[in-house]
């Protein structure tokens, strides 16, 4: 792969006058200086929408790569890919099965498009309560009883890193004539050391979409999205991509998207193990640690992600952890849920930052009485009830209701819980007391619910 970053270099540094996009014109007052590099497409450059040039050339060498029939690359994040991956495949009132824990852009999909969702539920693993892998039999049972399904879903590696047999369920899937898209923005790193699980790409699925800002080293918003199917219609693909994405791509998110890949093709097997060494002893040092628990591969799930540092401290929920980490230590972890930290690890962690976090949760350990029991009762939630489709209830008519005053209502939106994002009610989904409860008790343990607005909840009028 050739280097983008050297074209882009050499633009921003020649004597060419811009008379063009963006405002800015590159002036090296502007920001401190980093504009100088920030442009769109130019005579130099190459096209994202219509590439005949670098882009072409190392999209086509990310196909040959990763083994794709046609790969993308995206500077709109895995939000622009998995919308357009759904637009490509669904149309108005075709139904989509996906899973519990999936992204808001998928949701957000099944919004536009007027789909119908079905569920599949993951399980919840003890004693972090975290989302397990997809069964390919629930899977398979979903499909039987509803053959009309057009496309399965499925995120796999999840936030956490926990990964679903996509293998099984590419086969069940296809044995129904329908289409797997698998949301991998948390697996770009997968294919480039064994030390990971498989790629969903070479598992069988036909549309995977990958962050590469997420867990390479890509500035954010860089995503890549591949194509392996004859059953996906790639022309649609192409047209959604266009839609979703800006018309005037940051090159310096395309450069670095290119860069990331080179380097991973180039380099990878240098880099990785020296990261892998590190990371191991990171994780034997918390997993050593007393009334501490350290997330890892285990007989409730089909695989797991090492590179995901997921742990709690028995008795402290894990926004106390975080605030700590960051107050006493001056870390930032990646996320936290009233039972566990995740802190977000990638090749470009050298050992030094990795024995910093090792020894920074090793004192914090130290400091903190030790407690033995997990202070995060699990809550359960009952199947919901879908009352009407997510894009009808969104476009019916509303009012605001105090939460305590709408049960036998239906959601007019769908209402996620943060962290980590994952929908708690769907539009269209019957409000009743066990979900009131569930709110309830989820904002007192702290966490945030998008939707609802101080005690208030949209329902469809
Ligand atoms: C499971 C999952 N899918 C998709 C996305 C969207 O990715 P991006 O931020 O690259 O748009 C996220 C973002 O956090 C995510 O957690």
């Amino acid at each position: 792969m050739r280097s983008y970053f050297d074209l882009l270099r050499q633009y921003g540094n020649s004597d060419i006058l811009p008379m063009h996009m963006p405002g800015h014109k590159r002036k090296n007052g502007y920001m401190g200086g980093i504009a100088k590099f920030d442009v769109t497409e130019t005579t130099a450059l190459d096209d994202l929408h219509h590439p005949t040039g670098i882009i072409k050339e190392a999209m086509e060498e990310t196909a040959a790569l990763c083994g794709s029939d046609e790969s993308f690359i995206l500077v709109n994040g895995s939000s622009c890919g998995i919308l357009s991956a759904i637009t490509a495949v669904c149309d108005h009132h075709d139904t989509i099965l996906l899973p519990r824990n999936c992204h808001k852009s998928a949701l957000n999909a099944v919004t536009i498009l007027g789909l119908r969702p079905l569920w599949v539920e993951p399980p919840k693993i003890s004693p972090l309560h975290i989302d397990g892998s997809i069964s390919p039999k629930n899977v398979e049972n979903m499909l039987e009883h509803h053959p009309e399904t057009k496309a399965v879903f499925i995120v796999s590696p999840t936030y956490e890193g926990v990964v679903s047999n996509i293998r099984a369920i590419a086969d069940i899937v296809h044995k129904h004539h329908a289409v797997l898209i698998v949301d991998a923005a948390h697996g770009g790193h997968f294919r480039f050391c064994e030390a990971f699980p498989a790629d969903a790409l070479s598992e069988g699925a036909d549309i995977v979409v990958e962050s590469l800002h997420k867990t390479l080293p890509a500035l954010t918003q860089t995503a890549m999205l591949h194509v392996k199917s004859d059953s996906a219609d790639k022309d649609r693909l192409r047209f959604a991509l266009q839609c979703y994405q800006s018309s005037s791509p940051s090159h310096l998110l395309i450069a670095s998207a290119v860069e990331c890949l080179r380097l991973m093709e180039q380099q990878g097997t240098v880099l990785f193990p020296p990261y892998l060494k590190a990371l191991a002893e990171v994780r034997a040092t918390i997993e050593g640690l007393a009334e501490t628990c350290l997330f890892k591969n285990n007989e409730h799930i089909f695989g797991y992600d090492i590179s995901k540092l997921v742990f709690g401290f028995n008795g402290y929920s894990g926004g106390d952890l975080r605030q700590k980490l960051l107050h006493d230590f001056h870390i930032e972890i990646e996320m936290s849920t009233a039972a566990y930290v995740l802190a977000l690890t990638s090749v470009y962690d050298n050992a030094e930052d990795l024995f910093r976090f090792a020894s920074s949760v090793t004192h914090l350990r130290r400091e903190l009485p030790l407690r033995k029991k997990a202070s995060f009762p699990e809550i359960k939630l009952e199947k919901r009830k879908q009352m009407m489709l997510p894009t009808d209830a969104f476009k019916a008519k509303k009012e605001m209701l105090p939460l305590k005053e709408s049960k036998g209502y239906v959601s007019a939106e769908t209402l996620y819980l943060y962290p980590p994002g994952s929908p708690l009610l769907v539009a269209g989904e019957l409000i009743d007391e066990k979900i009131i409860e569930a709110i309830r008790r989820y904002d007192e343990y702290g966490y945030t619910i998008h939707g609802t607005k101080k005690g208030y909840i949209p329902v469809v009028k």
